[in-house]
């Protein structure tokens, strides 16, 4: 299967027991020694200026939606390099010295990014967010890596927003920005070595493609056992149902199947796709089959009008020849989604 649609298929094909925490380690409570070994595997330290002693709701929420996709990195990232040394059937793949020793300083740069986020949250007395239990639906190393690509993808498109919320917030939020620009940079070095990995072109597009706080908050939900989160829903932000893609799309112009569970009438919905750092493009529905509560339905896929190698995004929403102008406006008026598109 493909990455795009792994990540909204979560449900029923992870076998194994769920991901709990804590690690080994004791994360996400760590003591004075245990944090200077995270330190030394990451490679460096949190920040240690002046974090900033009050935070507007929006910055909160932000900070809040980092650090519970902090977390489940944490999860994946532990889960997968125990895998491979472990020798789980589908993993000899990974079984080297120079990926592992890669994957495990990814371990502890996201147990950096967690402290980071979850300590400025604490420093202006917010709710700090807990990990949940979390099940992926990937069983070998090659799709581990392609589908640790995409994530990583879409937090690099939701990053930038949260940059302009805290710019947008000023105050001591604008403190904020150069150190989440940092973090854009490590999660833009991951990406590109999960593509090498893959064999793609190591950077994707001259410009990534943008994202939506409540597109990255679906994406994440997709990997949480229900019920499992202890304060998780203090964000404020719920997940879109799935929009599936049937097909499988190539660097070309073609048409692609998708399905949601519910109902969509051609004449009144529009699929939206978000590449790089352009208007969104919107196209028509065609062919809508409903079986049982299952709806599949045709749309072009206009990749030769401009679409970003690496992510794209799509969405359904609501209305017929509906335009957007921002990632943001097509989030709001999403209904399902979003299908996560890597093309090549
Ligand atoms: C932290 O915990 C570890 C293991 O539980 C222990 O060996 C170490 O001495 C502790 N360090 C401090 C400073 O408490
Ligand atoms: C680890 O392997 C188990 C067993 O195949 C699988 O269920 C799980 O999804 C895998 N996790 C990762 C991150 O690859
Ligand atoms: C921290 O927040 C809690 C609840 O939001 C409030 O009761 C408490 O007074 C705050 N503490 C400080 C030091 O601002
Ligand atoms: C799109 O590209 C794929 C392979 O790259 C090819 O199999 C397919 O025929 C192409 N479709 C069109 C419409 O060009
Ligand atoms: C049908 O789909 C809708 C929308 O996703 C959902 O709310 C509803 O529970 C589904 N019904 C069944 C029987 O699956
Ligand atoms: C729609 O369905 C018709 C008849 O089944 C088929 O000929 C056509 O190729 C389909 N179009 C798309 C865009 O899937
Ligand atoms: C279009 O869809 C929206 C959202 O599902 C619904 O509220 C509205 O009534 C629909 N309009 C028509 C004309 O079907
Ligand atoms: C998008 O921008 C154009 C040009 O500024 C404007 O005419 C149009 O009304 C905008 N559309 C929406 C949906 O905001």
């Amino acid at each position: 299967m493909r990455s795009s649609s792994l990540l909204l298929a979560s449900a029923g094909l992870a076998a194994a027991a769920p991901f709990s925490y804590p690690l080994a380690n004791g994360f996400p409570n760590l003591n004075s020694t245990e944090m200077e070994q995270v330190y030394k595997l990451a490679g460096g330290t949190p920040p240690n200026g002046a974090l900033p002693s009050s935070l507007k709701p929006n910055g909160v929420q932000a900070l809040q939606l980092i650090a519970a996709n902090e977390l489940f990195e944490v999860a994946f990232f532990t889960e997968l390099v125990h895998n491979i040394t472990s020798k789980v059937r589908g993993y000899s793949d990974g079984n080297h010295k120079y990926i592992i020793d890669t994957l495990t300083s990814v371990i502890n740069q996201e147990e950096v990014h967690v402290l980071a986020a979850n300590g400025v949250l604490a420093s202006a007395n917010k709710t700090t967010i807990q990990p949940c239990q979390y099940d992926f639906p990937v069983s070998d190393f090659r799709s581990a890596i392609a589908l640790a690509q995409t994530f990583t993808d879409v937090v690099l498109g939701v990053l930038p927003a949260a940059q302009g919320l805290f710019a947008a917030d000023g105050g001591d939020e604008a403190a904020l920005v150069p150190i989440v620009g940092s973090i854009i940079g490590q999660e833009g070095q991951q990406s590109g070595y999960y593509r090498f990995l893959q064999k793609k072109v190591a950077s994707a597009a001259p410009l990534l493609t943008g994202g939506a706080p409540q597109f990255a908050y679906t994406a994440i939900s997709q990997f949480i056992v229900p019920g499992s989160c202890p304060n998780i829903e203090v964000i404020g932000l719920k997940a879109f149902p799935a929009l599936t893609l049937e097909s499988t799309p190539r660097a070309n112009n073609s048409v692609q199947t998708f399905s949601v569970s519910g109902a969509v009438s051609a004449a009144n919905a529009t699929l939206v796709y978000i590449s790089g750092q352009n208007l969104p493009v919107s196209v028509r529905v065609s062919n809508v089959t409903m079986a049982g509560n299952k709806t599949t339905f045709a749309a072009s896929f206009p990749y030769q009008s401009g679409f970003d190698r690496g992510l794209t995004l799509g969405a359904l929403v609501a209305g017929a020849n509906k335009r957007f102008n921002s990632t943001a406006d097509v989030a709001a008026s999403t209904l399902f989604g979003p299908a996560l598109i890597e093309v090549d």
